[in-house]
């Protein structure tokens, strides 16, 4: 993670320096001085470029004298109507404009030290890689860009605001590489061994293995892995920051490390995606660790259902019949609608052992939910309008944004079966719907939230905060959730 630190207002002399300009703002003290040091290279660098501030431009300009390398410039937007948003989206992009500097420091007098950490954040979030399999990378070809010092007038401030924003910035680079890894390396067991591993953070965690669950009678979920020769896990997660004996939040997430669609084998064009998988299970792994780093007021539990859907000779068949923890029973019509069985058992188990204030559960669920809501917007669904409206409202604040989506009784007559108690499909119309009605079927009356991160957990292009590649959606919405609501 790129090293970030405070200190008290002072134009470096050397290196690389950073500015932040909203659009019709005073220039800041630091501004002037570095203009003043660079004999005007700042007014004039602005005025050839037009650059006025805008939200979403940055202005370099090199060599720019007073033994400075480099000096760009982010825009804010307008003087004003400047949100966190906005400050980690320049932070962002002045990340991706420095990656030639070794050092930087960034000019925040003006802004307060909470608001300088939000910049701080959106620069370590996008100056993120995912490099350890890459062996012959030139080094002139690596990004060097590894240290921010931040000139602030509010240090106190700012490293106290920074310690919690760098909780989750860990978070969500532990949900980031473990959706980057290979599927060959990130097998169930492997993604199990690498969670027990958080134990060091103080996250109590636990192992299911195949015999626990067969035992346990996880039906649904062990038909799915039946057909890899790696083995499952359901790993469970517990952090006991809050108070004794309350109810815990719960997180629930979808790991499948590789899903080839099982017998409904999926085209080959493309397979390679279904690495990610288990984005929702690395999400919620990610909020936990964040959770333990800063030590957060609260009682929570993440649980993981970990296995691999593969066409083996011992896979199940379309047509199969499972019968789930819950004791209900599922005709297995398509074996690539395999998320929903998986999350079927975990979630029974989930608010059978933890009787949880609610249950929220992440999975890439269905390539439906991308028809409807494009990379823009999760899927939310859920069977409580204030839960709901508390994960739209984190969404907004964090930049993660859900859409909630309906539910009802007509979709869920869609996934009756002719002779099980439900089958795990439900056709092409409203196909994330029917996928979230048959989850609903195993929440057992407890408030509950799915969201379906098909569509967000990978990004195919650079955005401000997020380089291309697995974004960790989720870890910072749902942080967000409980650290506006539910810490005591
Ligand atoms: N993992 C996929 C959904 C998915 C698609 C995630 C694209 C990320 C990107 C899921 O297991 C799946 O295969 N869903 C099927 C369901 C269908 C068989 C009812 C789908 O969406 O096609
Ligand atoms: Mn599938
Ligand atoms: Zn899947």
């Amino acid at each position: 993670m790129l090293d970030v630190r405070f200190s008290a207002s002072s134009l470096p002399a050397s290196g690389a320096l950073a500015l932040l300009v909203a659009e019709g703002a005073a220039p800041s003290g630091l501004w002037q001085a570095a203009d003043a040091a660079t004999g005007g290279a700042i007014s004039r660098g602005f005025a050839s470029a037009d650059f006025t501030g805008k939200e979403g431009t940055t202005c370099s300009i090199l060599a720019p004298g007073g033994g400075l390398n480099r000096i760009v410039a982010a825009g804010l937007g307008k003087d004003g109507e400047i949100s966190e948003r906005r400050l980690e989206d320049a932070g962002g992009a002045l990340a991706a404009a420095l990656a030639r500097e070794a050092t930087v420091s960034l000019a925040t007098d003006g802004l307060s030290g909470a608001q300088a950490a939000h910049v701080a954040l959106g620069a370590v979030l996008r100056a993120y890689r995912f490099d350890i399999y890459r062996t012959k990378e030139k080094p002139e070809d690596k990004p060097k860009f590894a240290g921010l010092t931040v000139l602030t007038t509010d240090a106190a401030g700012a490293n106290a605001a920074w310690a919690k924003a760098q909780a989750v910035a860990r978070g969500i680079f532990i949900a980031r590489d473990l959706a980057s890894e290979p599927p060959n390396i990130l097998t169930p067991i492997e993604m199990s061994n690498r969670i027990e591993k958080l134990s060091a953070l103080g996250l109590a965690v636990e192992v299911l293995t195949p015999e626990d669950m067969t035992r346990l009678g996880f039906g649904a979920l062990l038909g799915v892995a039946q057909g890899s020769a790696n083995p499952a896990r359901t790993v469970i997660m517990r952090w006991d920051g809050g108070r004794a004996g309350e109810a815990p939040l719960a997180f629930v997430g979808k790991g499948v490390t590789f899903d080839t669609g099982g017998i409904s084998i999926k085209p080959a064009a493309g397979m390679e995606d279904m690495k990610w998988d288990m984005a929702g299970a690395a999400a919620v792994t990610g909020l936990m660790a964040s959770l333990a780093v800063r030590r957060a007021p609260v009682n929570a539990v993440g649980l993981v259902g970990l296995v691999e859907n593969m066409p083996g000779s011992n896979a199940q068949r379309p047509g199969d019949v499972v019968k789930s923890y819950s004791g209900q029973t599922i005709e297995v019509l398509n074996t690539d609608a395999e998320g929903r069985l998986v999350l079927a058992d975990v979630l029974w188990y989930c608010q059978e052992k933890f009787a949880p204030r609610f249950m929220v559960d992440l999975a890439t669920l269905t390539g439906a939910i991308i028809i409807s809501l494009g990379h823009e917007h999760a899927g939310l669904f859920s069977n409580d309008d204030d839960l709901a409206a508390k994960l739209t409202a984190a969404g907004l604040a964090s930049g993660e944004r859900l859409w909630r989506m309906p539910m009802g009784k007509e979709y869920d007559k869609q996934i009756k079966s002719d002779i099980a108690d439900m089958k795990n499909i439900g056709g092409r119309p409203g196909g994330s719907i029917t996928a979230a009605q048959f989850i609903a079927r195993f929440v057992n009356d407890k408030k509950w939230a799915h969201l379906d991160i098909a569509g967000t957990a990978w990004a195919t292009k650079d955005h401000p905060t997020v380089p291309k590649g697995a974004t960790g959606f989720g870890v910072r919405l749902l942080d967000r959730l409980i650290s506006d609501h539910f810490e005591t």
